[in-house]
């Protein structure tokens, strides 16, 4: 159980009644809650908590509709958005208590501040590195609308400035990464067909790619709601138009793709996470087609290298990819990078 959820449990009989659990973790909350729900916007949480929760899971960027009387936020990792969260579920507890709970690593303690918007927050218990909070909305705040957050800004892209709209707790909200950046400087020269943004956070490097394929079919896909709901208004900005996916890992994209380009995740909140980049890689080959390309940003080839050099002992192949390992040169080259020999197959399909 993750340690927010025994905080939680060690004072169970605040929850018994009808609250909403707001970007819960996907662990066995639930069962111990019987009359609780849940909104979660990470797809890969849904559909795990889904899975054993049925239709007491709610979905996407909107507070669920259904009737609570008190809500628990675990605090996301961006100010802004717990900001903006805490605005959303007090809206709809005037007079009901709203409480927060989360790790000290996380920013509770500042995320607990954020109340006094609404109140008089009060520490119930600190447990476990987490802290667990209450305030009772004295005057609630009108529900403030998803849009009102978005911070829109321009990034040099291959045929010109391209608008971005992002929003908070969306990946490098309000500015560029270096990673994206050296991405968007590497989308020439791909081969004709479907392409692929994994990990799309904004979209700038999918609407880059739609501005510049017109004629591919391009899908953008993230694992969280915010993103995808960020890089539909970032298309929309544009006046592009490519196919959305919110699912967890290269699982949910399509297959027979000339080329999947990324600068793929190594984060979960404040938590270092490999999975789904090691997924990615074990996989993209199933979703390429023969003489297909997968480019991922320079700085993910450092994370790679770093995290998988205990293994490259067994590695047999290597691979080709596009971008550099170095954020240093001013024009990054392909290199050839040794992979462990389960990765093997992706050359195959390369075909380089
Ligand atoms: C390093 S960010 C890159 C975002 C964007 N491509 C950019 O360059 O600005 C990685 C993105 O991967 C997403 N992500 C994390 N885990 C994922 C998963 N299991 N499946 C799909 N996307 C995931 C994150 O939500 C985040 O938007």
């Amino acid at each position: 159980m993750d340690p927010r959820s025994e905080v939680l449990l060690r004072q169970a009989d605040l929850f018994t009644g009808r609250v909403l659990l707001a970007g819960l973790p996907a662990d066995g909350l639930l069962s111990q809650l019987p009359q609780a729900q849940a909104w979660c916007w990470n797809a890969a949480d849904q559909a795990s908590l889904a899975a054993r929760f049925g239709e007491r899971i709610g979905f996407g960027t909107q507070v669920p509709t259904v009737e609570f009387d008190a809500a628990v936020l675990f605090v996301p990792k961006a100010k802004e958005f717990s900001t903006w969260l805490l605005a959303c579920l007090a809206a709809r507890l005037n007079g009901k208590p709203l409480y927060l709970v989360g790790e000290k690593r996380g920013g509770i303690e500042s995320a607990a501040r954020q109340l006094e918007a609404f109140g008089k927050p009060r520490k119930l218990d600190s447990a476990r590195h987490c802290q667990l909070w209450r305030v009772d909305v004295e005057n609630a705040p009108p529900a403030p609308s998803l849009e009102s957050q978005a911070n829109t800004f321009s990034v040099d892209a291959p045929g010109g400035a391209l608008n971005v709209v992002s929003l908070p707790g969306v990946f490098s909200h309000g500015r560029l990464d270096r990673g994206t950046a050296l991405l968007l400087q590497h989308l020439e020269g791909l081969p004709a067909g479907a392409l692929l943004d994994f990990g799309c956070g904004a979209g700038i490097v999918g609407a880059a790619l739609k501005r510049r394929y017109p004629e591919a079919t391009v899908t953008l896909l993230d694992v969280d709601a915010f993103a995808i709901a960020a890089s539909a208004l970032t298309l929309q900005a544009n006046g592009l138009e490519a196919q959305l996916v919110c699912a967890d890992g290269i699982d949910g994209a399509p297959c027979e793709l000339a080329a999947i380009i990324s600068n793929p995740p190594f984060h979960t909140g404040v938590h270092t996470h490999y999975e789904a980049s090691e997924n990615l890689l074990t996989k993209c080959s199933l979703h390429l087609r023969k003489g297909g390309r997968f480019a991922w940003s320079p700085i993910a080839s450092c994370v790679i290298r770093r995290c998988w050099r205990p293994r490259w002992g067994t590695a047999r192949r290597s691979m080709k990819v596009t971008a550099s390992r170095s954020t240093r040169r001013k024009k990054p080259e392909a290199k050839r990078l040794r992979l462990p020999a389960r990765l093997g197959r992706i050359r195959t399909v390369l075909g380089e």
